[in-house]
């Protein structure tokens, strides 16, 4: 019989997704650090600064080592779950906003839903803007060749875009109640599997079927034949 949970996210990604929280809040903070005067009196701005750079060259440094160390097939599954919008999305997203408040019945979803694509596409999107405009205002401040007048604006519009995705990501994360069950599949790797037959549909029918539904034993490290053989 199926177990009543099932696996969601592997180590690897779930580290490669607490990695994430971690620089990004760093650079949030010291970002604000930076960018209100007010605040200098709490921390001087050299050090913020550092901070702020150490965080964004943590950033990709830490998902390269897990990459080489990790699964580096988990995180290129999670990649291609969010790489395109099926017909079944696109219904989802025609009636996301109604179905937050009303909680209609949703279209099937895969593993990660049309919403989930979206915010992981766009969140990579806005981090690549935010390092090659980073660079920019780095290297400007070392040659003039490199200062351009609307490298500061578009990292500060950048910031200001990723900052609005992340509070609706935390709110539909921590609080809203039909969402929020899945915080425990990027703490501990397994959901509730009736909430995922209800919310990701057509995923666990996939895992169903091809016999991976039962969630197996957390492997002791990162990258062993144990973890990658049922988190496929
Ligand atoms: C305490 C802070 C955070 C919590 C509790 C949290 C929680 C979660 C959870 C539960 C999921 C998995 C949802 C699922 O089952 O599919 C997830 C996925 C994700 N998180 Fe976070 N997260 C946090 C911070 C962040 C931050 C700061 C970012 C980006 C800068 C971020 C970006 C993402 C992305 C891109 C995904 C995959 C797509 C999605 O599920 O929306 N998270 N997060």
């Amino acid at each position: 019989m199926a177990s009543e949970r099932i696996r969601r996210f592997s180590r690897t990604e779930r580290l490669a997704h607490w990695w994430l929280a971690a620089t990004t809040g760093l650079m949030t903070v010291t970002g604000a650090f930076l960018y209100f005067p007010a605040l200098a009196q709490l921390l001087d701005r050299p050090t913020a600064k550092l901070l702020h750079l150490v965080a964004a060259i943590a950033l990709p440094a830490g998902w390269l080592l897990l990459t080489l160390v990790g699964d580096h097939r988990a995180l290129g599954r999670t990649l291609r779950d969010a790489d395109r919008l099926d017909d079944d999305d696109l219904k989802w997203l025609s009636g996301g906003p109604r179905r937050l408040v009303n909680r209609d019945d949703e279209p099937p979803q895969g593993r990660l839903n049309a919403g989930q694509k979206l915010n992981l596409m766009v969140t990579l999107g806005l981090m690549v803007v935010l390092g090659v405009t980073g660079v920019l205002l780095w290297l400007g401040e070392r040659d003039t060749t490199y200062r351009f007048a609307g490298s500061v604006h578009v990292h500060d519009l950048a910031t200001l875009a990723l900052t609005f995705l992340v509070a609706g990501h935390l709110y539909l994360a921590l609080l809203h109640p039909t969402t929020s069950p899945a915080l425990e599949g990027m703490t501990g790797g397994s959901v509730d599997r009736e909430w995922a037959r209800r919310h990701h549909a057509k995923w666990v029918a996939a895992e169903e079927a091809s016999g991976a539904a039962e969630e197996p034993a957390e492997p002791a490290v990162l990258a062993t034949g144990s973890e990658r053989l049922p988190e496929r």
